[in-house]
């Protein structure tokens, strides 16, 4: 079992930029699939979670050839096949592994095909609800089986079936749902609508659009044609701004302390993040450089003391996968921080209400749980503690920040599954700790200029 050990340290100060967007990378991997020709895809994020979703697109046909590779992850730059919207059977039973996204949008991919597939995942993703996909795939006539021992969980079996357009209004803001029905829409004879309760992160309608499919998107409600096909296309996926979100904070908590990070995706349906930060007092400017359908540029912050806030509930979708590490920032700031309307964090990869409430009591933090998020009363001394990730990517690599700002030794144990979604960020950490802070310290590669 893999751990990390976290001392505090005195300022960051460093310029390097981070993996690639990993819902974006999933989208890459469906639509290049999809396509009617060779697309090439660079800057791909080669975590655990995003090569499953191209090894599933590659065992329903959509072969791919790596230009270059993270060794010991997985490709960064490669070339997918597209199969023009016809897909083959697979030989077995898909992986998922950890990923919500990677199964949720390949249901909605498989759920109009003339054959079966069956999906499954680790034990984290069986236990996650897919009711939220398999009630409206199920009304435009999929027939999907959910198999595993917690209701309504996967495995899934997804049958082979002819599907309907819908109209659907989502009971909750979810980017995953709105997605798996528009790539089951595509699949559906006629106009299929997704209505939102509030914004999602809008890389699917992004991506659609740099496929040449066309949608209507008015608010929040999105509609597209059954019968497109998705036109090739090369993408260049930007920096994950969830994987900064982690040194963004770590940097905005540290006086004198001066971080650049580079080449990271900017899509306002992303950025709350950022709101977040500046309103608690960071100094933080971000500057797009790059804006062809998805928007890139660089975040450089100045690090400064940090002081409580509010977290809106339109911003809550917006930065949900960010709240374990702002939670960790509303720790070190002066004042209280209030994070409700936020239940969907105990269906992520482990109840992150539950594991960041204790993980941050565990390290002398002053917090209160509620059923729909938490309170914290920052300002309170850390001190280092033994954390367990639980298997959540996101609870390790929150607790290793606030290992930063602790009196003694922050351990962090059970941290493999950072792989999922940032591949490296053990490294990035490693130079952080020792204040190695030069490009070439940094050992991912930088992204390609897009063109
Ligand atoms: C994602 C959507 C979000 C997010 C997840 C990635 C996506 O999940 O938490 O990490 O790529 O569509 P929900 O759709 O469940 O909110």
């Amino acid at each position: 079992m893999s751990q990390f050990r976290v001392t505090a340290i005195s300022k960051l100060r460093a310029e390097f930029s981070v993996p690639g967007d990993k819902s974006m990378s999933h989208r890459a991997a469906i639509f290049a699939g999809l396509s009617n020709g060779t697309c090439t895809i660079r800057n791909f994020l080669p975590s655990e979670d995003c090569v499953n979703t191209l090894n599933a697109m590659r065992s329903l046909g959509a072969t791919y050839d790596v230009l270059d590779e993270l060794v010991g992850y997985g490709p960064i730059n490669l070339r997918i096949h597209g199969q023009s919207m016809k897909l083959s059977a697979p030989s077995e039973p898909i992986d998922c592994g950890n990923a919500g996204t990677g199964m949720r949008l390949l249901a909605g991919l498989v759920a109009g095909q003339p054959f079966s597939t069956e999906l499954f995942g680790d034990a984290s993703l069986s236990s996650r609800p897919m009711g939220r996909i398999t009630i409206p795939l199920g009304q435009m006539g999929a027939k999907i089986e959910t198999l595993g021992e917690k209701p309504g969980c996967a495995p899934l079996r997804v049958h082979a079936a002819t599907l309907s357009p819908i109209t659907y209004e989502m009971p909750v803001a979810s980017a995953q749902v709105k997605s798996a029905v528009l790539l089951a829409g595509l699949f559906a004879e006629g106009k299929t609508t997704v209505i939102q309760p509030a914004e999602t992160r809008d890389h699917t309608e992004q991506m659609l659009a740099s496929f040449r499919i066309t949608t209507t998107c008015e608010g929040n409600t999105i509609s597209l044609e059954g019968g497109q096909v998705p036109q090739a296309c090369d993408f260049t996926v930007p920096g994950d701004i969830s994987s900064a979100a982690f040194w963004l904070v770590a940097a905005a908590g540290i006086p004198d302390s001066h971080l650049l990070i580079k080449d990271v995706g900017l899509n306002p349906t992303r950025t709350a993040i950022l709101k977040v930060l500046s309103r608690m007092g960071a100094r933080m400017t971000e500057i797009v450089h790059h804006s062809l359908g998805e928007p890139i540029g660089n975040i450089e912050v100045r690090g400064g003391v940090l002081s409580g806030t509010t977290i809106l509930i339109d911003e809550v979708p917006n930065l949900i996968d960010e709240i374990p590490v702002i939670a960790v920032a509303a720790a070190l700031a002066q004042g209280r921080t209030i994070i409700r309307n936020a239940k969907e964090l105990r269906v992520k990869e482990t109840d992150r209400i539950t594991t960041v409430v204790e993980g941050l009591r565990a390290m002398g933090a002053e917090v209160d749980e509620f059923e729909d998020g938490m309170e914290i009363e920052g300002g309170k001394p850390l001190h280092g503690a033994v954390i367990d990730s639980f298997g959540d990517h996101r609870i390790a690599m929150a607790f290793a920040i606030a290992g930063l700002f602790a009196k003694g030794e922050t351990i962090i144990q059970n941290t493999e599954c950072v792989n999922t979604s940032y591949p490296g960020f053990a490294h990035h950490l490693d130079a952080i700790l020792h204040e190695r802070s030069s490009a070439s310290d940094f050992v991912l590669p930088t992204l390609a200029t897009p063109h």
